[in-house]
């Protein structure tokens, strides 16, 4: 399998961090709660530094489709009690878990690919169980609709991303039987974390 992320992935924390300071990172931290009594599923999260200061805390397993990203993660997160895989996540039914983080993949997926992963992600919760997502969303200013389709084209050339337009996830989510309990803004809106739960166990 190609690594798409193979270049960039040592600039990739850096390149964020100069285009959003802490507004990314923000947003995949601001709903934890309770880690240390929670199994979680980490799925596309990349080199895993923003993850770091916490690391500690987690336990259960990190999916990345990229070798070098998975690499990072794993020296990054050397001290938690994640497993880490490379390649697609598949659901095993006797493996459960607590919470499921979706922070910046869901962006690179197709809207075909995002139901696929979310069925998945569904069964594979916990009763009480919650899906935690952080991504870009509509941009809300002319100076933000820029910086979005300069992102894509750069990332349409520099990991062969496949989207030209940011994913509806209120639709997608809503026609997976998902409903929304938590929201925090970043960016106007650009930014958003959410937390979704089944709408039935
Ligand atoms: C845009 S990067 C974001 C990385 C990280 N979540 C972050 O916020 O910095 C997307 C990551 O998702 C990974 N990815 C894409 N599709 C995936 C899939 N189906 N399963 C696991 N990882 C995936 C890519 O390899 C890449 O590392």
């Amino acid at each position: 399998m190609k690594d798409h992320y193979s270049f960039i992935s040592p600039i990739y924390n850096t390149l964020a961090k100069l285009v959003f300071g802490s507004q990314l990172k923000l947003s995949k931290t601001c709903f934890l709660e309770g880690l240390s009594a929670k199994k979680i599923l980490i799925i596309g999260g990349g080199d895993g530094l923003d993850y770091k200061a916490f690391q500690k805390q987690l336990q259960g397993e990190y999916w990345e489709l990229s070798q070098s990203m998975l690499s990072l993660a794993k020296s990054n997160l050397k001290d938690s009690r994640l497993s880490f895989h490379l390649g697609v996540y598949h659901f095993r039914p006797e493996i459960r878990f607590d919470e499921i983080w979706l922070h910046f993949v869901l962006d690179t997926l197709s809207d075909e690919e995002i139901d696929a992963l979310l069925v998945f992600c569904k069964k594979s919760l916990n009763q009480n169980g919650r899906i935690y997502l952080a991504d870009f969303f509509e941009a809300k200013t002319g100076y933000q609709r820029f910086v979005s389709l300069a992102m894509i084209q750069f990332f349409r050339i520099v990991t062969a991303h496949k989207r030209e337009d940011i994913p509806n996830y209120e639709q997608i989510f809503q026609r997976n039987d998902l409903k929304k309990t938590s929201e925090k803004l970043f960016r106007k809106g650009w930014v958003k974390a959410q937390i979704w739960i089944p709408e039935s166990f």
